[in-house]
């Protein structure tokens, strides 16, 4: 009949319809990102040092845990002050990493296994080493002087600002050659690049072009907030014991940075189908209209408020305020409210520059491994992209070393020094050192309980964590019970169930002082699930109705029911139609 025939076209429509909008998200909205530090990761040589063939036999370890997509910190030639992040040369591999081939290998072999690789730019700086900064230092009428940001200093010679690099001490450095100051606002040995120079940028886009075009299939903005300078270069009110203001104070996200940003877009991004992510410590969700999605010059950007909760404006590590879980929900709900219908977010708990997340969002003497499931919990069923920090998928945790002499991480010596200089003591100062350092997710990823953990056969570079018996690939594969199958199982789920991809995001009980839970639901209401946190270590209760014969699809406690939520435990339910 008629009605029949109507019907069935509406069926078709709505069909239709429901790909069309399944359709609208991208590859790298479905996909899950793991990031690798590739000096810790695999070393397959024995030289201590991680390296591009360790990554490609680890493959297949990655492919098997579910991701779709390798962030690869810097592989280039680099000095490695900063392990990398000062690149001499933007277009080749470093040799303690491997060859040109290798990485042409580790594209393909990885595409074999439908994982993209993502490359790290580091485009705010160079390395001192880089042949630009070697000729632009040459002389002042070289053509690449103004390839770098050159000043004279103070009428008594001292630094033309009062600006402190982020690593910690003067944002200057007077180079005697010439008589004239540098500016970097990191370590000494990475000189600010001018991007109001077009051939500069010309020179950075050109090598972004040159990984597209070897297939790789996204990028990550390093410190890229900081490319616009101020157009006057004046003191700030000092902010710290050494005399100095932060100069993120003085160069984030200033006016006119979007242009560049967008010529970036134009000549970069936009030539094929990948995703940008930008690492904008300093720009909030308030801003993303204007700086991801549609809009935007990139995809996604990675937010920074709930890593800074414990922290003031400057960051210094021994300032810390006191901060609650549950002010992650605060966060959650700004950045999934801000890229609702423009943008998307990238999700993250940890990375290079961060402690692991077991210590760092939890009081001391919390039992690590229900703190990390309860992060995986989070993570992956939040409405975003997931990266997960290698490791992280193991529950590892910090390590604490008694000197430190013994720390690489140039941040950490910054940091202790400082907290000298504000008349703390050197055991006070090794309190931050421990909590912070950046080495804490730097020390080698452990592949089993073996004398070197399956990271090498001879000395690894930095010390293993003394956990690593307990915490490797191997024993954790074996146990079901473990943080890493824990991690394996919610990624399949998040295949398995559609609203935890697409289906938008809704904050529930949020009078609740100490629970976190929140719905995602499908486009078309067919698929409701819901996430409910305890955030604290005390048990708790909670009421949601609409959860009568729902179905458990995952928990922090295994399949060990209880009315009440556990100390820090996770439920994710599907809601009954
Ligand atoms: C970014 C990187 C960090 C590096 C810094 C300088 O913050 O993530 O590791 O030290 O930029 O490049
Ligand atoms: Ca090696």
């Amino acid at each position: 009949s008629m009605k029949k025939e109507i019907n069935k076209f509406l069926y078709f429509y709505r069909f239709l319809a429901t790909v069309e909008m399944m359709g609208e998200l991208k590859w790298w909205q479905k996909t899950v990102v793991y990031q690798i530090y590739p000096k810790s990761f695999c070393d397959s040589n024995g030289d201590g040092i991680g390296d591009i063939p360790g990554i490609i036999s680890k493959l297949d370890y990655l492919q098997n845990l579910g991701v779709g997509a390798i962030w690869l910190c810097p592989i280039y030639p680099s000095p490695l002050v900063d392990n990398g992040y000062d690149i001499s040369d933007y277009c080749s591999v470093a040799k303690e990493y491997g060859t040109m081939e290798d990485m042409e290998r580790l594209i393909s072999e990885a595409d074999k296994r439908n994982i993209k690789i993502v490359m790290d730019l580091v485009f705010n700086h160079t390395s001192d080493k880089h042949k630009w900064f070697e000729e632009s230092r040459s002389s002042k009428d070289n053509p690449k002087r103004d390839w770098y940001i050159w000043r004279d200093g103070k009428e008594d010679g001292s630094a033309p600002t009062n600006w402190r690099s982020i690593f910690g001490g003067s944002a200057w450095t007077l180079d005697e050659k010439t008589n004239q100051y540098y500016l970097h606002t990191f370590a000494s040995a990475q000189p600010d690049l001018n991007w109001e120079n077009k051939e500069v940028r010309q020179a950075l886009f050109d090598a972004a072009n040159f990984w597209l075009d070897k297939g790789v299939r996204g990028f990550r903005l390093d410190a890229i907030v900081y490319i616009k300078k101020p157009s006057e270069f004046k003191d700030l009110p000092v902010d710290g014991a050494d005399n100095l203001a932060s100069i993120a104070k003085a160069t984030t996200y200033q006016d006119g940075i979007l242009d560049f940003l967008h010529e970036f877009r134009e000549k970069v991004f936009d030539r094929a189908d990948i995703f940008t992510v930008a690492e904008a410590d300093g720009v909030y969700p308030s801003d993303f209209d204007k700086w991801i999605g549609e809009n935007g010059a990139f995809d996604m950007s990675f937010d920074f408020s709930h890593i800074r909760l414990g922290f003031d404006e400057d960051c210094t590590w021994h300032k810390r305020k006191s901060w609650k879980l549950i002010d992650i929900r605060k966060c959650f709900t700004e950045d999934e409210e801000a890229t609702k219908d423009n943008g998307w977010v990238p999700v993250y708990f940890e990375n290079h520059d961060l402690p692991r997340c077991t210590n760092y969002f939890f009081p001391q003497g919390t039992d690590t491994k229900l703190a990390a499931k309860f992060i995986a919990t989070i993570l992956l069923t939040m409405r975003g992209t997931p990266f997960i920090y290698e490791g992280q998928e193991l529950g590892m945790t910090n390590i604490k070393w008694p000197s430190i002499k013994m720390y690489n991480d140039i941040s950490s010596i910054g940091q202790y020094e400082l907290a000298l200089k504000d008349k703390l003591t050197p055991k006070e100062a090794m309190k931050g050192v421990w909590k912070y350092s950046r080495d804490n997710a730097r020390s080698p990823m452990t592949w089993n309980s073996g004398s070197k953990a399956g990271f090498t056969t001879g000395r690894p570079w930095l010390p293993l964590n003394d956990e690593y018996p307990n915490l490797n690939v191997e024993t954790e594969t074996e146990d079901e019970n473990s943080v890493l199958n824990y991690y394996k199982n919610l990624i399949k789920l998040r295949k398995q169930y559609p609203a935890l991809i697409e289906g938008d995001y809704e904050e529930l009980l949020s009078y609740s002082p100490g629970i976190y839970a929140y719905a995602r639901t499908t486009k078309d209401k067919s698929e409701r699930i819901i996430v409910i946190a305890n955030t604290t270590a005390k048990i708790r209760g909670y009421k949601i109705p609409e959860l009568k014969g729902a179905t458990l699809l995952a928990s922090t406690y295994g399949n060990r029911e209880a009315t009440l939520l556990r100390s820090y435990e996770v439920r994710v339910y599907k809601v009954k139609k």
